[in-house]
């Protein structure tokens, strides 16, 4: 074959080869939000792009609405760009010390799995109206109910500790929505509403509702459950051994921010085993677990 006839099928080639190639197609014009729900102080200023996951040139085309954060309630910010809708929802929130939040201010998302032992109810996941577990059993020496895989838990718990010499009081598990009622409105009444949001649950927003959580401590008289079980005995032996069981401390000192309660070292919430020594190695809160995997409620 010719040189001339061989540079000629080497330039057919090529031009095949670069016909059939598909041409480059624009880059997915996509973005996600790295939230999908946030508390913002009242009358505070919102970065609205801060919660835009992209590549800068691409957060200049998306448009969004901005609310009015002189007002508290829940509100939608929609963002958009040719192709796709994205939804934050924005709980404008009178804000006190340590971002603890009223309430009050937002509208709940109600949970669809109560009967989950995992299930996340706080500020803003709430029990649906009139659920109440099915399974109730009396906890080990006390008059207080869990859930029964808690009761069992809690009864290998107590006498995990008794071996050890640690005695364990049962003060508070399950809760009926009129008896949270109650203490809320009997917090707010005495204290006001700072230190109920910082240390009581508005009714269906309890952890006790579930049948999962209960508020143990080393005395059963007095100011039983205070910081001071932090130094008792079964204070510490929740720390370092409950997760054994299947429970967590569920509002940390450290975590205040995290799950906006204050610090409370008597009340426990049972999660399971295996949930519980995830958040145990990992040192992390419920709320924190789920946000990572992105599991709400
Ligand atoms: N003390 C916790 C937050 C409750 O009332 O459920
Ligand atoms: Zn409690």
């Amino acid at each position: 074959m010719s040189i001339m006839k061989k540079i000629i099928i080497f330039i057919l080639i090529l031009g095949c080869i670069y016909g059939c190639t598909p041409t480059p197609q624009h880059k997915e014009e996509s973005f996600s939000l790295n939230k999908n729900r946030i508390q913002v102080k009242l009358n505070d200023d919102i970065d609205y792009l801060s919660y835009v996951e992209t590549d800068d040139d691409l957060k200049n085309e998306i448009k969004y609405n901005e609310i009015d954060t002189s007002k508290t309630g829940t509100y939608e910010i929609q963002y958009t760009n040719q192709k796709q809708k994205q939804t934050l929802i924005v709980d404008v929130v009178q804000m006190y010390e340590n971002s603890i939040f009223n309430p009050l201010d937002i509208n709940p998302e109600v949970i669809k799995n109560p009967e989950d032992i995992t299930s996340l109810v706080n500020k803003v996941y709430q029990i649906p109206e009139g659920w109440v577990p099915d399974d109730l059993v009396t906890v080990v020496d006390s008059h207080q109910q869990l859930r029964k895989e808690a009761a069992d838990a809690y009864a290998q718990f107590y006498n995990a500790a008794k071996e050890k010499g640690i005695q364990c009081f049962a003060i508070s598990g399950y809760r009926k929505e009129e008896t949270q009622k109650l203490y809320w409105t009997r917090q707010v009444d005495i204290r006001g509403i700072e230190y109920a949001s910082l240390y009581s649950a508005y009714p269906n927003r309890s952890e006790h509702q579930l049948g999962l959580a209960i508020d143990v401590s080393y005395k059963t008289t007095g100011d039983r459950l205070s910081e001071s079980v932090e130094d008792s005995d079964i204070g510490k032996f929740i720390v370092s051994d409950g997760y054994k069981y299947g429970f967590i401390l569920r509002y940390p000192k450290d975590k205040i921010s995290t799950t906006n309660y204050g610090y409370e070292p008597w009340h426990m919430r049972y999660v399971g085993k295996e949930l519980a020594t995830i958040l145990h190695e990992q040192n992390l809160t419920l709320e924190e677990y789920k946000e990572m995997n992105h599991e709400n409620s």
